[in-house]
């Protein structure tokens, strides 16, 4: 018996991501069903050989039940929805920033901190897009010689900020020059402010350092962001200066190190934005070892998969292997391959 799966903002940047992960998942779904609001009602989505039909969001449906949710609809809608579906059961996986500093609300990535799903029912959320692929590549680093500064600077793909904006930065490049997603033109342009600014520190930076530290179950890692948009259609990278209290034994040592993290791989050339769109992993390139204690590194990944579509489906698969008790379901988590 297959899962009961549904995509809340399934017509989105995020939600078309997740239909194309879960589609080669290998996850066995019995039921699939696509969500959006009443502008995308009735759109036909591919879904291994057949179409999906994208139905208006409601409360009603949310009471129906399903095994899992994933929603990608943005914090207003999750706030609404989200608990409605919890409280019959369902499992949701929240890609929108609603709940993620709620303290009993897991953060999740599943290489990092994947033993919290372990008994854990209700609403899971997933983190920020940058603060995943910068956590994927330091957790290792952390274990070994504790983190305790880490100074990143982003440079943000627009399709990070929605279907919206990726045709505000087309219409930019077919020679339009208005903007209302972006406070400026992104075309030919980089853009030093992600949200708005509370005490001087964008919303996308006070992300970055509250969810480091939950994610990384550590107050005492001070996380100092500057989180740039550029003209860039999919893929964030990050330019990550950090430094450890205990000292690194070697420049080998930190490079096989950061690589021994799951789903990391780690380039001796550089690598961009345009060379890993649409893969699941989080690159790293140009490691440099300042002193015992300080390290740079160059951090790549798709903002729409790792960042987010590929992270949901990453903690619905490890979710359901750590929960699933039944004979019958431990075939089907044989049956799941790795992304
Ligand atoms: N883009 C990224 O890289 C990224 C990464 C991590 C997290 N996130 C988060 O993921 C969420 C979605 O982001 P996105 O970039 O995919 O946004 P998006 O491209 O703007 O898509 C939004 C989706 O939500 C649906 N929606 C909007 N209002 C709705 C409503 N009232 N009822 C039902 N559906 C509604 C839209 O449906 P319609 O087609 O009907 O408008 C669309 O499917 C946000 O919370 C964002 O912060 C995004």
């Amino acid at each position: 018996m297959g899962l009961r799966v549904g995509v809340v903002g399934a017509t989105g940047a995020v939600g078309r991501n997740m239909v194309e992960v879960l589609e080669s998942s290998g996850v066995d779904i019995s039921e699939f069903r696509l969500f959006a609001s009443e502008r995308s009602a009735g759109q036909e989505i591919p879904f291994r050989g057949t179409t999906v039909r994208v139905e208006v969001l409601t409360e009603e449906a949310m009471r129906e039940g399903f095994d899992y949710l994933l929603f990608s609809a943005g914090a207003d809608v999750s706030r609404r929805y989200a608990p409605i579906a919890a409280e019959v059961g369902t499992t949701v996986i929240d890609n929108s920033s609603a709940f993620r500093m709620v303290s009993e609300i897991p953060l999740v990535v599943p290489e990092v901190n994947g033993k919290l799903l372990k008994g854990y029912s209700g609403i899971i959320a997933n983190p920020n897009c940058s603060t995943i692929q910068m956590v994927l590549a330091l957790y290792r680093v952390h274990d070994r010689y504790q983190l305790h500064e880490i100074f990143v600077s982003t440079y943000q793909a627009v399709s990070g900020a929605g279907y919206k904006a990726v045709r505000e930065y087309e219409n930019q490049l077919n020679g339009e020059n208005t903007h209302n997603v972006f406070p400026r033109q992104i075309a030919h342009n980089v853009i030093p402010l992600i949200g708005d600014l509370r005490d001087d520190i964008s919303q996308e930076e006070w992300k970055m350092i509250n969810e480091t530290r939950k994610i990384l179950n550590s107050n005492s890692i001070s996380v100092f962001p500057t989180t740039v948009r550029v003209p860039v259609r999919i893929g964030h990278s990050e330019s990550v200066i950090a430094r450890t209290l205990f000292p690194i034994m070697s420049k080998d040592d930190l490079i096989e190190t950061i690589a021994s993290g799951e789903d990391v791989i780690v380039h001796d050339d550089i690598i961009t934005p345009l060379e890993i769109a649409g893969d699941d992993y989080t690159h790293v390139s140009r490691i440099r070892l300042f002193d015992a204690h300080t390290f740079g590194m160059w951090v790549v990944a798709d903002n729409l998969r790792v960042g987010a579509a590929t992270n949901a489906v990453r903690i619905l698969k490890l979710h359901y292997q750590l929960n699933s008790k039944t004979t019958e379901n431990a075939g089907a988590v044989e049956r799941v391959e790795s992304i």
